[in-house]
């Protein structure tokens, strides 16, 4: 068995329990609300009942614990941060599905679709006051407070870039062109920055030095980009039986998704596809597909993932981690390198 399996075996139940822990209702608290965000989390159906196996990946609460365990503490120091992480993670995608008008993720009916946009944007927002409660419920009584504000702090701070970043995807939707440039410093926004927080935090909560935390926080971007990169190729070239979610929805949202806008750039009949049609079907969507691969747009964005699990692993190796959980980081960069969902 590899590092990164027996940490996973180790750490994802006990992630589950702390998740599970912070959404537990207070007991004179109306079950539905409750029941939304255990729907959202994979834990139940549309009912309340009981479900198991289609849920999140729990990848930036792995991070966080592997990270804190990289730098020399028990990951029981980041058990509160990396609740925080995961229900940050958990609040944006309730509110990305409404804006994306998204109906499937993990292969389940989105939230919206089953109580509507105004009830699943509710949610997330208790998703969100929870995710910063996490951080104090979860805490030992004992814990330096300044070590808390300083969580609380890197956790909000997180999520105004993750809102620009999300502002600047809609945004980028009806525009015509959108430089590469434009575009990292979106996905930054919407993704790099919770990636990059997930394992700052957790090599602070084990009382890293600065230079040390740094290193973290710049894996963790690094692979934040890698990952929402490969997000956009999988969003067209992907399995949805596999990845879960609704096939090539970026396009049908007019989402400039790196294939895309590199695909704009270079093919004026994909250009001009974009320009006649203000709403795109089906055949249309095989268009915009079948000029994407004229220009191999999928190898361009895959040349890009590439470049940034490089300096990924450049910044791990600076970090100097200790020897398993070190072990364990590489082998989930190698992992995602790869991923399929
Ligand atoms: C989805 O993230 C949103 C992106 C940043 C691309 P994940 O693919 O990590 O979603 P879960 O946690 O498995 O649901
Ligand atoms: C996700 O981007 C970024 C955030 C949720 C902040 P996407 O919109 O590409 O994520 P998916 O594909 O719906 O999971
Ligand atoms: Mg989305
Ligand atoms: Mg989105
Ligand atoms: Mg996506």
């Amino acid at each position: 068995m590899g590092y990164l399996e027996t940490y996973f075996d180790r750490l994802l139940p006990i992630i589950e329990a702390d998740l599970r822990s912070v959404l537990t209702p207070p007991e004179e608290a109306p079950a539905l609300p409750y029941r939304m965000l255990h729907y959202h989390m994979g834990w139940v159906d549309a009912h309340g009942n009981p479900i198991e196996g289609k849920r999140g990946k729990r990848l930036r609460p792995a991070i966080t614990l592997l990270a804190c365990e990289a730098s020399g503490s028990h990951y029981d120091a980041a058990r509160p941060a990396g609740a925080a992480v995961e229900l940050i993670h958990n609040f944006s995608l309730l509110h990305d599905d409404v804006q994306d008008q998204s109906q499937t993720r993990h292969g389940r009916a989105t939230t919206w679709t089953i109580w509507g946009a105004n009830q699943a944007i509710n949610t997330g927002d208790m998703m969100y006051a929870l995710a910063n409660l996490a951080i104090r419920r979860l805490s030992g009584q004992g814990t330096d407070p300044a070590l808390l504000a300083r969580q609380v702090f890197l956790v909000n701070d997180t999520c105004l870039e993750l809102t620009r970043g999300q502002h600047l995807d809609m945004a980028f939707e009806t525009r015509d062109e959108v430089s590469v440039e434009e575009y990292l410093d979106m996905i930054s926004g919407k993704t790099g920055a919770l990636t990059a927080t997930s394992a700052q935090i957790g090599a602070i909560a084990a009382g890293a030095s600065a230079e040390v935390c740094e290193h973290y926080r710049q894996f963790g971007f690094n692979l934040g980009m890698a990952f929402q990169i490969q997000d956009d190729i999988l969003d067209i070239w992907g399995d949805e039986q596999q990845t879960g979610k609704q096939a090539a929805i970026d396009i049908y949202q007019r989402k400039k998704s790196l294939p895309v806008l590199y695909g704009l750039a270079q093919s004026e009949s994909l250009r001009a596809l974009y320009r006649d049609y203000p709403v795109f079907a089906a055949a249309e969507v095989s268009q915009v597909i079948m000029r994407l691969d004229e220009v191999d747009a999928r190898g361009y964005a895959r040349e890009l993932v590439q470049r940034y699990t490089s300096q990924t692993l450049e910044h791990l190796r600076a970090a100097k981690p200790a020897e398993e959980a070190g072990q364990a980081l590489l082998e989930l960069v190698g992992m995602l390198l790869n991923r399929q969902k």
